[in-house]
């Protein structure tokens, strides 16, 4: 039996995403695997997401070069090493009722021939590939998004890269901080999640790190500074989350309007606390917001060793006809759960667990 698989990325980008798709195509076409699961596998990439699938002529051979191309264990040989995606993406809801593509995706699945349909997406586009599932496609998902906010999963594609990015760049502010005697407020991305922040700070050692799931008091982190400066520290490093906001505020929003999923396009808590803090405490202080710094760059160890598991499995998932689920890593050990499941909630960071909002730090003991 031979079967034709697609396969695409949808949403934001990150590192390990490549890596996904090349021990996917590895795994899917080693050969001596045939014999044991009874099928062999063609896999065609589509470029951009849900626009690409949505797109595609595939009666016509130029669109069909434009939009898709086939994965060969040949031409995804160094993917694995690379960060974003080499396929492409976009940040479109099919299923926006102004400009629906759902039906031309759905047309365009049987046109393709395909039997199955592996979509690397976050909470939104495993959304989507949940929603086509329910319209007869077979999905399988595979989790990635920096903000690791997907439920009923330990781990999401890009969550290490980003953080091992957050990390090294406290430590290059660190000198120039020192230098000047300075306070640094560094803005994280993750949205609704703080898991970077939380985890960006305690890797790096911050100050002060302030997440959505707890608004905090501009007071009260005016006074955490004072106090390491009257400790003699000489400078601090204040992480802030792009969704953390000052009690009795609004999420800060660094342009108008929402993308195709009704996310508010966050930016700015940082610049507007740096100046609060210059404002009021009379302390030297400069902002620095790492946006996309954050996922970009080369895949990590982790990420790529993650992409590699989570590939492979997605193989095994098609094999054994396990649609409508996604790979998972649960106490480490690679498992795979139903979307409806993973969809149910976002995973936030559980403050009473995990986040002291007294001195606004990790809560590092459990005692
Ligand atoms: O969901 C991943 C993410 O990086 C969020 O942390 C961030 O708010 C958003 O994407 C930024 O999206 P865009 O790449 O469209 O600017």
């Amino acid at each position: 039996m031979k079967l034709r698989v697609g396969i695409l990325t949808a949403g934001g980008d990150c590192a390990g995403i490549n890596s996904a798709i090349h021990w996917f195509v590895y795994s899917a076409m080693d050969r001596d695997l045939v014999p044991l699961r009874g099928m062999m596998f063609e896999v065609i990439g589509i470029r951009d997401g849900w626009l690409g699938l949505a797109s595609v002529k595939p009666e016509d051979p130029n669109s069909l070069g434009e939009w898709t191309l086939n994965l060969t264990p040949e031409l995804v040989r160094t993917w694995d090493r690379y960060g974003g995606t080499r396929l492409g993406t976009t940040r479109i809801n099919p299923f926006n009722p102004q400009t629906d593509l759902s039906e031309a995706i759905l047309e365009n699945y049987k046109k393709l021939q395909l039997n199955a349909l592996v979509v690397l997406g976050g909470f939104d586009n495993l959304g989507v590939a949940y929603r086509l599932y329910k319209k007869g496609l077979n999905i399988v998902g595979i989790p990635k998004t920096i903000d690791r906010d997907l439920s009923e999963t330990d781990y999401t594609l890009g969550f290490d890269s980003a953080l091992n990015t957050i990390t090294a760049d406290v430590d290059r502010l660190r000198t120039t901080a020192g230098s000047h005697g300075r306070i640094f407020v560094v803005e994280c991305m993750g949205r609704k999640a703080g898991w970077l922040t939380l985890e960006g700070g305690e890797a790096s050692g911050a100050a002060i790190i302030l997440i959505p799931e707890h608004d905090f008091l501009v007071e009260r982190v005016i006074e955490i500074l004072q106090n390491r400066k009257a400790q003699g520290k000489r400078y601090s490093i204040v992480l802030i989350s792009e969704g953390a906001k000052p009690r009795g505020m609004q999420e800060f929003r660094e342009r108008k309007g929402r993308d195709g999923f009704g996310h508010y396009y966050l930016g700015g808590v940082g610049k507007f606390l740096a100046e609060e803090i210059e404002k009021l405490a009379k302390l030297e202080v400069r902002y620095v917001a790492l946006k996309h710094l954050q996922r970009g760059g080369h895949p990590t160890a982790y990420d790529r060793r993650m992409g590699r598991k989570f590939g492979i499995a997605a193989v095994d998932m098609i094999v054994s006809e396990d649609f409508g689920r996604m790979v998972s890593l649960k106490h480490g050990e690679i498992t795979t759960v139903p979307l409806k499941k993973a969809l149910e909630r976002l995973n936030l960071v559980d403050v009473e667990k995990f986040y002291d909002t007294k001195d606004y730090k990790s809560k590092d003991v459990i005692l």
